[in-house]
């Protein structure tokens, strides 16, 4: 059932009101919910506007990509999924994401939060190695005329009980990074502020911004050597940037390659 959001959530949410715009309102906050994309593809569904917002203390069927499962325990992580109607930013979705949760999770904590390709918020760990602090997963209902609504859903790690023990190599929090738990509702606040931002810039058809903007993000993007399982089968070769469609490019034997969905691997 649809409940009042905590007060630290209501009272920065209204503190940056004007640079939200129409992201997070109206939101819709659950104590436990299955996935907040599934309930938020359900409100869209049902017509809710742009910007429509779905948050949640826990989720007890969290998605990740690639049929993953996405571990949200309660209070462990801030689980939030907003409505997109708008065909202007649908194709671009998460990169645009990508750059607004780095920004938000940037400002909000201070951290040098970075992108990897395609959907994960990452930090550096020493050696090369990154560890995820967040992902992105966005999902679209498409029909005989085409894309009608997308949802973007994010997870964003705030204790290390977010995420489970066989992935603590792999996986950090915003807490064990600052030696510190953060004010959630800042942290949310600050998230769709910038949402709402860089998909302003991909409504105003200023996709450079954004690719240029996430390519300064995303250092691993560029000369870095992958292992990519795609449809196609496997790929090794070395990042070559993105391309305008979002595809990562991957240079290998010469040639240079999309590569738009599969597992990515950094060797
Ligand atoms: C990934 O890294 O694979 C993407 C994870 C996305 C998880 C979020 S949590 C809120 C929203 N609801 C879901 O079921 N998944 C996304």
């Amino acid at each position: 059932m649809r409940e009042a959001p905590p007060a630290e959530f209501s009272s920065a949410l209204i503190a940056c009101a004007h640079r939200r715009r129409s992201i997070g309102d109206p939101l819709y906050y659950f104590t436990e919910i299955g996935s907040t994309n599934d309930e938020a593809l359900r409100l869209a569904e049902a017509g809710a506007p742009e910007g429509t917002t779905v948050a949640a203390a826990a989720q007890t069927a969290g998605r990740g990509r690639l049929g993953r499962s996405w571990h949200s325990p309660a209070g462990a992580g801030l689980y939030v999924s907003v409505v997109i109607r708008d065909p202007r930013v649908i194709p671009l979705l998460t990169l645009a994401a990508g750059v607004a949760l780095a920004e938000g999770m940037r400002a909000a904590t201070s951290l040098p939060i970075e992108i990897k390709w395609p959907n994960d918020l990452v930090i550096e760990a020493g050696l090369g190695r990154r560890r995820k602090l967040a992902g992105i997963l966005t999902e679209a209902s498409t029909g005989r005329e085409g894309v009608q609504f997308a949802v973007v859903g994010f997870g964003i790690n705030l204790l290390p009980a977010a995420y489970p023990p066989d992935v603590v190599d792999r996986a950090t929090s915003i807490a064990a990074e600052l030696g510190r738990p953060i004010d959630a509702g800042a942290l949310l606040a600050e998230c769709l502020a910038m949402l709402s931002e860089w998909l302003e810039a991909l409504r105003s058809g200023d996709v450079r911004t954004v690719l240029e903007r996430w390519t300064m993000l995303s250092p691993s993007a560029t000369g870095s050597r992958v292992e990519c399982d795609g449809p196609e089968g496997r790929l090794t070769g070395v990042t070559a940037g993105v391309a305008p469609d979002g595809a990562l490019q991957v240079r290998t034997g010469g040639r240079v390659e999309p590569v738009r969905s599969g597992v990515v691997r950094w060797l």
